[in-house]
């Protein structure tokens, strides 16, 4: 706790020392590493903070408005770019394509607000992982070097860079920072475009957003998985009514895990299942069929893209 608390004093004080009296701007996503940095560098320059939410249309149901009224206190700039996003996505269903698309025209949207700003510094919530595994290679999915090359910074400040993940968590939780956000999930950054296989549409996204909302309804609470989620794996026959429909299938995966590299699986009882089989096939009329997926990673990954 000591550690937390010199770890705060010590972040504010370096963030001050490295920005002066200049302007930073942060990149809000809701994930707890941008939140525990915003609030650290909102300590440490106040107003000189911009902090910049960029609505992706891709975000779980709720959250745009939680993150608002979360940081309300530092009066996030909102850039609604859904529409950028969608036409970025239009025809593209190769998985490492909508990766790149999302992650281009973030960084094009956020390259044209920082460029009206007229700031100094940017703050960003790169963690130790994310550091190792980007020098080796690993992964093509995270922040590290993501950002707006235009723009010239006087210089990035990284407040977190030294900081595991269950680190990252308990300063959330020294800085008070809500529950939805200190013990929140994973969530990937190119948002629920990954939980849609093959093309991604507005319509499919609103499908898969309030399918992902039961199923962390049914779950997050009652029995903590390291992760849950459903996607929208394709189409298939089912009755409704006297009819036949073809619906959307709906995939639910909860998974137990320590570090994301391996995961298991979780044996959820049948009621439960039952219960989330029968919320969304009702609640989400379009949806025909649900299944549970029963593979753990590897050979699977945890997502289905
Ligand atoms: P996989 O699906 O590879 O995921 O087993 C491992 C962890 O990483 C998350 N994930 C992502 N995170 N951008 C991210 O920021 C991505 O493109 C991405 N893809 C997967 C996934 O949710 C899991 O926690």
């Amino acid at each position: 706790q000591v550690d937390v608390d010199n770890f705060i004093t010590d972040a504010v004080a370096s963030i001050k020392a490295q920005v002066k009296d200049g302007r930073a701007l942060i990149a809000l996503s809701g994930g707890v590493d941008s939140s525990v940095c915003a609030v650290l560098a909102h300590r440490a320059l106040g107003e000189r903070l911009i902090p910049v939410y960029v609505d992706t249309g891709l975000m779980r149901k709720g959250e745009t408005d939680r993150i608002k009224s979360v940081f309300s206190f530092m009066k996030p700039r909102i850039v609604d770019a859904s529409d950028r996003f969608f036409s970025a996505l239009r025809g593209v269903t190769d998985p490492e394509k909508k990766r790149k698309a999302v992650g281009e025209t973030f960084i094009r949207v956020f390259e044209s607000v920082a460029r009206d700003l007229n700031v100094d510094y940017l703050i960003q919530g790169t963690i130790y992982p994310d550091r190792i595994e980007s020098e080796g290679g690993i992964k093509s999915h995270h922040n590290v070097g993501g950002m707006p090359s235009v723009i010239e910074f006087k210089g990035i400040v990284e407040p977190i860079a030294d900081l595991y993940k269950d680190e990252v968590r308990e300063v959330a939780r020294a800085l008070k920072l809500p529950e939805e956000i200190s013990e929140r999930m994973p969530f990937p950054g190119p948002g629920l475009s990954v939980r849609v296989i093959g093309e991604v549409t507005r319509d499919k996204i609103e499908v898969v957003r309030e399918a992902n909302a039961i199923v962390e309804d049914e779950l997050v609470s009652r029995y903590r998985p390291w992760q849950c989620l459903a996607a929208l794996i394709g189409k298939g026959t089912g009755v409704k009514g006297d009819n036949r429909v073809h619906g959307w299938i709906i995939a639910v995966r909860a998974v137990e895990s320590r570090d994301a590299m391996t995961a298991n699986h979780m044996e959820l009882p049948w009621e439960t299942l039952n219960r989330i089989s029968s919320r969304i096939t009702s609640e989400i009329p379009s949806v025909a069929r649900v299944v549970y997926d029963i593979t753990p990673k590897p050979p699977a990954t945890i997502e289905f893209e």
